[in-house]
């Protein structure tokens, strides 16, 4: 069975109460449960971590070195500017996929760019939950 480690950064464990309009109403908890059920259909085992401190995903990603047979990454803003998540996820070179709740091309500018993609095979951007379903059936196939 493969092995997939979903990754959330800072504020996702705050879905339901931060800036609904964007984000939606369904909460952390919502978002955990909806990608274990999708991962039992999918057959795959899953990992969830979320983590607000830049450092603690750099080790999450380190911890995963051949532990794991692909990521699923939300880094939220630290997509932004994070160097560090971006080369700690071209060392252990694992298939990774980012992901993102929300259209960040469609949103403030500063958003548009994401350092961490040049380290994933695919970003999907604004399909709120099922971004990460699709995300975990493209690393399952
Ligand atoms: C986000 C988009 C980021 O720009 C933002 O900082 C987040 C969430 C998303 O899932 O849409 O925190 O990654």
């Amino acid at each position: 069975m493969k092995k997939i480690l979903v990754i959330n950064g800072p504020n996702i464990n705050m879905l339901g109460i931060r800036e609904t309009s964007i984000y939606g109403g369904g909460t952390y908890q919502d978002l955990c449960d909806y990608i274990k059920k999708e991962a039992q259909e999918l057959q795959v085992e899953v990992e969830l971590k979320q983590s607000n401190y830049e450092g603690e995903i750099v080790t999450f990603i380190q911890d995963a070195y051949k532990k794991v047979d692909g990521i699923v990454i939300n880094p939220a803003a630290y997509t932004h500017y994070s160097i560090a998540i971006l080369d700690a996820l071209k060392a252990v070179s694992i298939p990774t996929i980012e992901v993102h709740l929300s259209d960040i091309h469609s949103r403030e500018e500063f958003r548009h760019h994401s350092v961490t993609a040049a380290a994933c095979v695919e970003q999907i951007s604004g399909l709120g939950f099922e971004g990460y379903a699709l995300a975990l059936k493209k690393i399952a196939e």
